[in-house]
């Protein structure tokens, strides 16, 4: 990675001593290192540590006039290929997120236009606490990347999330996102993801509980990749800020339908993870339903099948992917599935693993081809299920 400029941002956290280590490695791996610290870092390592390990001047003042002209703030965000915080306190993430800028780091960060990697380390109160957890979205939607402290025992004593990720698996993420290929350039991808609203009258209406979260960590990790994506989504909080995201939100089955059959054609791989209603109120009442009656029976049609449809009708250039969340006879039932709606591949969600399937940031799945191979995943993040399933949409879409 000769010439690759890292600037590593140090704040005061006791982790401060695991990003010494960090240095080094990229040193050893051929980059070239710049370190920002703050004030408070400086409690932790020395000068004549970083300035050795790094081989190049350490910043920790604003105001420095040893160079003056030199202006560093600016000149390292613009020198900068990628910027590491490591560690991430509370106090900086919560800074960058509402571009507060009072110090050399965090005048740096705003003025930095290259990607920027938070390797969160504190308590895991601190960590847990929601403005806290607001300001790690911030810094998501800003398009940062978040390396997630890892869970374990912690500096305070206690035991819990909040420590940084080891210095390896910083280096290794970081390392990664410079020399993938991007595997989806030039391809186009829709994907399906959330629930849909079937409006019984003007305030109720029938749904379920997916959040759209496989969905959007399906969208942002094809983005990664150079991919095109059309993400059409049903109801959801969740954000996305990647460029290569187009988001169209709709709230019912049809809806979700005509937008995708829209596009269909133009796309190279489709992704349907969204829970679509398979049946939708026959009319829809103009007023509130009243509670007049002891019993209220609803008349229900059924739905387009979007998978089938686009299954039935897609070129052989084209992939198709869809989920199957099954109770019993899993493997079985999934497979047929994959054979009438005409899929190349189906991803089996587990329902009987705890961290698995709604409303968790983890999943467990089982992925079925049309040639009848399986594979099957860990309990993992989402995001690493997501990298799974592009794994195999690319070995079979090459
Ligand atoms: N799907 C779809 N359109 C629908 C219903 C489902 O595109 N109207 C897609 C889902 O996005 C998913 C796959 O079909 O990729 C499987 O959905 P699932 O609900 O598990 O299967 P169904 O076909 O609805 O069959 P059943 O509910 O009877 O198991």
């Amino acid at each position: 990675m000769a010439g690759k400029h890292i600037v590593i941002g140090i704040t005061g956290g006791i982790a401060a001593y695991k990003s010494l280590f960090l240095i080094r490695l990229f040193k050893s791996n051929g980059y070239e290192v710049r370190v920002v610290a703050t004030q408070h870092a400086m409690e932790f390592v020395t000068r004549l540590t970083i300035e050795t390990l790094s081989q190049n001047k350490l910043y920790t003042d604003m105001f420095d006039t040893s160079e003056p002209r030199d202006v560093h703030h600016i000149s390292l965000a613009e020198w900068a290929d990628c910027v590491i915080v490591a560690p991430a306190t509370a106090n900086i993430i919560g800074k960058y997120a509402h571009a507060i800028a009072d110090d050399a780091l965090s005048t740096m960060l705003l003025a930095t236009k290259c990607p920027v990697f938070f390797a969160p380390a504190m308590n895991d109160r601190m960590f847990e606490e929601p403005t806290v957890q607001h300001n790690i979205e911030l810094l998501k939607q800003k398009g940062c990347h978040i390396i997630a402290p890892a869970s374990g025992f912690l500096a305070c004593g206690s035991t819990g999330t909040g420590r940084m990720e080891e210095p390896d698996k910083i280096f290794a993420w970081v390392h990664q996102f410079f020399t993938k290929d991007l595997r989806l350039k030039g391809k186009n991808v829709m994907i399906t993801a959330g629930p849909t609203y079937e409006p019984i009258d003007p305030v109720r209406f029938i749904g379920n509980h997916s959040s759209g979260l496989m969905g959007f960590c399906l969208a942002e990790e094809a983005a990664e990749e150079g991919a095109d994506v059309t993400l059409v989504t049903g109801p959801t909080q969740l954000t996305c800020s990647h460029p290569n995201i187009h988001r169209v939100d709709v709230t019912t089955a049809e809806e979700m339908f005509q937008q995708c059959m829209q596009i269909a054609d133009q796309q190279d791989i489709m992704i349907m993870s969204a829970a679509v209603a398979d049946y939708t109120p026959l009319e829809t009442a103009p007023e509130k339903i009243k509670k007049d009656n002891d019993e209220l029976s609803l008349r229900l049609k059924k739905t387009h099948d979007i998978l089938s449809t686009i299954g039935h009708q897609k070129r052989d250039d084209q992939l198709l992917i869809g989920f199957a969340l099954e109770t019993e006879n899993e493997i079985e039932n999934a497979t047929k599935k994959l054979h009438t709606k005409n899929a190349d591949i189906i991803v089996l969600n587990s329902l009987r693993d705890k961290g698995a399937g709604f409303r968790t940031s983890t999943n467990k799945v089982r992925m079925i081809t049309k040639d009848g191979q399986t594979f099957e995943s860990e309990l993992k993040d989402k995001h690493a299920i997501a990298r799974d399933i592009l794994d195999l949409a690319c070995q079979i879409n090459h």
